[in-house]
């Protein structure tokens, strides 16, 4: 048996049974691969989680009734492959067969094998999808059809396709500390590193560096937000929604001379602050608190805020594509009311004359903009400041700013700055 296409079968078998973090699940069967099976392995199953929606789609052209389970998950390998990688298609069509064996269904193999090689005489001309707009943008780009028809609603049909047809590469940014001389940089962590929009940013291309003091893997998106709180920080500092730490430590870092308090709900995540700022040689202080709940002893202590509230995630699907698949659109009342209130709580902790920035890696107005426009409406004593983020001139000087991948080339996120007034 292909051990390559067994252990893709079996880590998206796992994300789609458990809904399990995509990374969380490679990483781990990763570690269990040849050294020679890892990229195929990390192509198929991020090829097929990323476009489940289009390959169920070609399927149920092909057939008379759509499978189930394992059946349907071979299928839509073996559909990914001989759309997408150049790997002969009777090798394509017997490897996945030999897979449907562990069904222990003769038939059920014997299906498998016929419809690949049925849809391997026609696939390279497909071309029979949706005629509806949106039904066709969801197939096409295999983006839900609720996600798409909020992008719609939210931005017009124009920047809608822009937005969700957009695919941008799959880069991993490391930030560096300390003496940042490129090509010293490149030969001491032994990768090729390629300067960013940040002096301390890189992309790195290569086998990823061992992780020390110096060196973290953070995105663009995240540093940005950081740098947003640095322009308003003065003596203290407080990161509501902490875990696992990127923007807060690297706020300490830019700014050593401010007090840190990182926050999250969960006592494991406050110790993966803890973890984290002790590898980055960073003294913050951390504490396990719910941030909807007022902590009489935080009013009034800060004068910058960051509210980096939990959202839909629909900006940084380029890492996470396992949220196409399992993010419902009832889960936006509910993340909305989580916003709402942390941000109205945290309101509170705000020194007058003080900053609260508000932050999501989401696209959507509901969580977004709308949640802005009800805080400041029922807070007349908050108003908008100016961002300050020259890097990005489109967002510096605004009040507000949705940065999109497709226009501002970093991942999709959102950021608010809000200043208290009295
Ligand atoms: C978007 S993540 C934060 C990412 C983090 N700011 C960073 O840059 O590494 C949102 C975090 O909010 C935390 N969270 C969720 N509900 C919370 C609450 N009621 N109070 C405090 N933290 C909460 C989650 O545990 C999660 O770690």
């Amino acid at each position: 048996m292909n051990n390559a296409f067994l252990k893709s079968y079996q880590t998206l078998q796992e994300i789609f049974s458990e809904q399990s973090f995509s990374s969380i699940a490679l990483n781990k069967s990763l570690s269990l691969c040849k050294p020679q099976e890892k990229a195929l392995v990390t192509k198929l199953v991020y090829g097929v989680l990323d476009n489940d929606i289009l390959l169920q789609y070609i399927i149920s052209k092909y057939v008379k009734k759509l499978p189930k389970g394992a059946v349907l998950l071979f299928l839509k390998m073996g559909v990914y492959c001989l759309k997408e990688l150049s790997i002969p298609v009777y090798a394509v069509v017997n490897d996945i067969a030999e897979l449907a064996k562990l069904t222990g269904d003769k038939r059920q193999v014997g299906f498998v094998n016929a419809t690949l090689k049925h849809i391997s005489a026609t696939i390279s001309t497909f071309d029979d999808y949706p005629t509806d707009f949106a039904e066709n943008l969801s197939v096409r780009y295999s983006y839900p059809l609720w996600a798409v028809k909020k992008v719609i609603k939210d931005y017009g049909k124009e920047v809608a396709e822009q937005i969700i047809s957009f695919k941008p590469q799959n880069a991993t940014t490391m930030r560096f500390v300390g003496n940042l001389d490129c090509q010293q940089l490149s030969q001491e962590y032994g990768v090729k590193l390629t300067p960013t929009i940040f002096d301390d940013a890189f992309v790195v291309e290569g086998k990823l560096p061992q992780l020390d003091s110096n060196c973290t893997i953070q995105s663009l998106s995240s540093m940005a937000i950081s740098r947003i709180c640095a322009g308003f920080v003065k003596s203290s500092f407080l990161d509501c929604c902490s875990a696992p730490g990127g923007k807060g430590i690297y706020l300490k870092q830019l700014c050593p001379h401010v007090d840190v308090t990182c926050c999250d709900i969960h006592p494991h995540r406050v110790g993966l602050i803890n973890s984290y700022a002790s590898r980055m040689n960073t003294a913050v202080t951390t504490k396990v608190a719910d941030m909807t709940q007022l902590d009489e002893s935080m009013v009034s202590k800060f004068d910058t805020v960051l509210c980096d509230v939990p959202c839909s995630g629909f900006g940084v699907l380029d890492n996470r594509p396992d949220i196409k698949l399992f993010r419902q659109n009832e889960d936006i009342s509910s993340l909305m009311k989580l916003q709402q209130a942390i941000l109205q709580n945290c309101s509170n902790y705000v020194a007058v004359g003080g900053h609260l920035v508000y932050s999501t890696c989401t696209i959507f107005y509901n969580e977004n903009g709308q949640n802005i426009k009800k805080f400041l409406n029922a807070n007349p004593n908050f108003q908008l400041s100016a961002i300050s983020l020259p890097q990005f001139p489109l967002a510096n000087g605004q009040g507000t700013y949705q940065f999109l991948p497709h226009k501002d080339g970093i991942q999709g996120f959102y950021v608010a700055v809000l200043q208290r007034i009295s």
